[in-house]
């Protein structure tokens, strides 16, 4: 029970990497917030509290709306007074080649994958650094260290994340607030199911693990940045990708 008596926020945990994060942090004893865009979140947080038997409270809205982020934060406030544990993982894509991209989709993906760690990370870091105790874990993805035909707009969010985890970490470090990113490479989810096949062999093709990843495997490496255990890990992005990137 690594995580009792800590309060943990996952956002986009209604299904895929998120909702395995909250089952992680539950089966480690925590409270969990979960968020989500629509109100299916609510039964997402029964689900998961009588799995686990731990409290889970679902919290529907736009984490990259400002309003939204504020009344997140006032209800997470109220309830538990605290936040301890902070994971930025809703993300969404809309690929297609960069001359065929709309400036619309561009801007849907920079708001919903980046703008959101900052107004969400911004709210959290505040209430941690007064703590003095804080882990901050946000979603990378290799993409944002590689590349990728037909995901400019992606690639460019997550790799602001990097720089935003970097510079993030270097401002608040002093207080005992760590912030992290873990960078996914291939993982088993609805959004990889939206891919043609022939694009999924290609990218089979390229691990040397010769598998896609599993939602679990990148909860662990959340689990793990947010534990006491990696306590002195700070402004590091941690790729799970079954040597992807090697290739
Ligand atoms: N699946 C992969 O191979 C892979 C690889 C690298 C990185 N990632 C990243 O991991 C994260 C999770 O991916 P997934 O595959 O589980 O995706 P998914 O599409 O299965 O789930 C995304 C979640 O984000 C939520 N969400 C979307 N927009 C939101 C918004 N504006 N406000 C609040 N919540 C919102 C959705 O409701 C959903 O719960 C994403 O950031 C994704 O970019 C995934």
């Amino acid at each position: 029970m690594e995580f009792q008596g800590k309060i943990a926020l996952v956002t986009g945990a209604s299904r895929g990497i998120g909702r395995a994060i909250a089952e992680r942090f539950a089966k480690g004893g925590a409270t969990i917030i979960v968020t989500a865009t629509t109100n299916a979140i609510e039964d997402v947080a029964k689900e998961i509290s009588s799995k686990y038997n731990v409290e889970v409270l679902g919290v529907a809205g736009n984490v990259s709306k400002e309003e939204d982020v504020e009344k997140l934060f006032n209800i997470i406030l109220d309830k538990f007074g605290k936040i301890d544990i902070c994971v930025n993982n809703a993300g969404i894509t809309k690929d297609t080649l960069s001359m065929r991209m709309s400036a619309d989709d561009f801007d849907a993906v920079i708001n919903v994958n980046l703008r959101s760690v900052f107004l969400v990370s911004k709210a959290a870091s505040l209430i941690m650094m007064k703590q003095k105790y804080g882990r901050i874990v946000n979603m990378s993805s290799i993409v944002g260290m590689r590349g990728n035909i037909g995901q400019a707009n992606y690639a460019a969010s997550k790799a602001g994340i990097i720089g935003l985890t970097k510079s993030l970490a270097s401002e608040i470090a002093r207080r005992n607030v760590t912030v992290n990113a873990v960078a996914p490479g291939f993982i088993d989810t609805d959004m990889t199911k939206a891919i043609s096949d022939k694009a999924k062999e290609d990218f089979l093709s390229m691990i040397p693990m010769e598998k896609a990843g599993t939602p679990e495997d990148i909860a662990e490496a959340v689990a793990f940045l947010a534990s006491d255990a990696a306590k002195y890990i700070t402004g590091h992005t941690l790729v799970v990708d079954g040597g992807l990137l090697l290739r």
